[in-house]
């Protein structure tokens, strides 16, 4: 389980409201995962993250077209690459393939809160020149 810290704050807090209910998807996925072999459950609270992740994305991009930022096109990459994985999770997931779908687990942990830590941070002074808060 991921608990919220904040060392994972970006210091915006409609931002980090959004990673903090990320973070709670996430911890969905490894309950489901630790309690359940039913891959329905997974799968839907998997669909729910994709849907969720398109969203959150979206808004920090707008974020950063706003505000001119001149990392966008990396960081947008990372995002559409966080995305292929998530297909990639689902997919395993459906296919009964435990191995694989635990491996992407763990990636999908590990980047979010590297991605949190790392590329968010990134933007932070940026996006306060330009007001947010
Ligand atoms: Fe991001």
């Amino acid at each position: 389980m991921i608990t919220w810290d904040d060392k994972y704050s970006v210091g915006i807090s409609s931002i980090d409201e959004e990673h903090k209910k990320f973070i709670d998807i996430i911890n969905k996925v490894i309950d489901a995962k630790q309690h359940t072999d039913n891959s329905i459950e997974i799968t839907e609270i998997l669909n729910e993250m994709n849907k969720y992740v398109l969203t959150h994305f979206a808004n920090e991009e707008t974020y950063m077209i706003k505000c001119n930022y001149p990392e966008y096109d990396d960081h947008r990459k990372k995002h559409q690459d966080f995305s292929i994985k998530i297909m990639a999770f689902l997919d395993s997931v459906t296919k009964g393939d435990c191995r694989l779908a635990c491996e992407l687990l763990e990636h999908l942990k590990n980047w979010l809160v590297n991605h949190i830590q790392g590329t968010d941070r990134k933007y932070i002074n940026c996006f306060k020149e330009h007001g947010l808060r």
